[in-house]
């Protein structure tokens, strides 16, 4: 994705917001699907605790998300160009896309798989988000079709992202990474002019 117009220069990091909430998701994410690998079959107090925080995180994730694209349209975001050849800068940004629509999906998926046969939903017990839709067996079924094939999306495109992001890292050594962590040095090289020490 291209920086904002709002950009004018461009910064060398994310805002901070936003790579707040960088991390914070990468975490949710992680327990989120972990939960739901040990959601058990048939019904006990186990699973609807299990299912109640994998609900309740699912659902933050998807205001994380909402807040997180609002601080992005808003900010001024840090230059790709120079960076990575094209193709590999394309790729990355077909592959943020992506990652957006499945923060989006999963819980969206989620939320009408459950409360297409009229529950509400309780997060945290601090409040209940009731159904937006009628009763429907047709969304429910729709719902649960994109909720459990999406998962692969997950794997792969999350996969593929965290593994480019390491190579950047450890093998290529550029500043990639550096742009997600608040206060990372960047190599002298791609700070802005008046940032550079001195001597070059
Ligand atoms: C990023 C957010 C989410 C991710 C990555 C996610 C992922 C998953 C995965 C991988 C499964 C297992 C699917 C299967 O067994 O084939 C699952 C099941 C489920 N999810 Fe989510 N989910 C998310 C958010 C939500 C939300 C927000 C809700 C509801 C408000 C929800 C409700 C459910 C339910 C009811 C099940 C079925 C549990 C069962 O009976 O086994 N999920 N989810
Ligand atoms: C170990 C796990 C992870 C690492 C090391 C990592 C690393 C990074 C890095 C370095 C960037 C900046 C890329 C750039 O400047 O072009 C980035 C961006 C991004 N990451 Fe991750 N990430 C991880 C997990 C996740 C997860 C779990 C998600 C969401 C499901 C995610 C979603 C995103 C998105 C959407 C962007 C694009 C930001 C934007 O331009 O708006 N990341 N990540």
């Amino acid at each position: 994705m291209s920086p904002s117009p709002a950009a004018g220069r461009a910064p060398s990091h994310f805002p901070a917001a936003m790579i707040a909430i960088h991390w914070t998701t990468a975490v949710l994410m992680a327990a989120v699907v972990v939960i739901a690998w040990i959601i058990p079959r048939g019904q006990s107090d186990y699973k609807n605790w299990l299912l109640f925080f994998h609900e309740s995180i699912g659902l933050t994730l998807l205001a994380l998300t909402a807040l997180r694209l609002i601080v992005r349209h808003l900010s001024a975001l840090p230059e790709e160009s120079g960076l990575v050849p094209w193709l590999e800068a394309m790729a990355a940004r077909v592959t943020h896309v992506l990652l957006y629509v499945i923060l989006l999906a999963m819980p969206v998926s989620g939320f009408f798989f459950r409360t297409a046969r009229g529950d509400a939903v309780d997060v945290f017990g601090l409040f209940s988000v009731p159904p937006l839709l009628p009763p429907s067996e047709v969304v429910r079924k729709a719902a649960w079709f994109v909720h459990t094939n999406g998962q692969v999306a997950v794997y792969v495109v999350i996969g593929l992202h965290a593994a480019a992001a390491l190579f950047h890292l450890v093998v290529r050594r550029d500043d990639v990474m550096a742009r997600m962590v608040p206060g990372a040095q960047l190599t002298p090289a791609r700070q802005p002019a008046e940032a550079r020490p001195a001597a070059e």
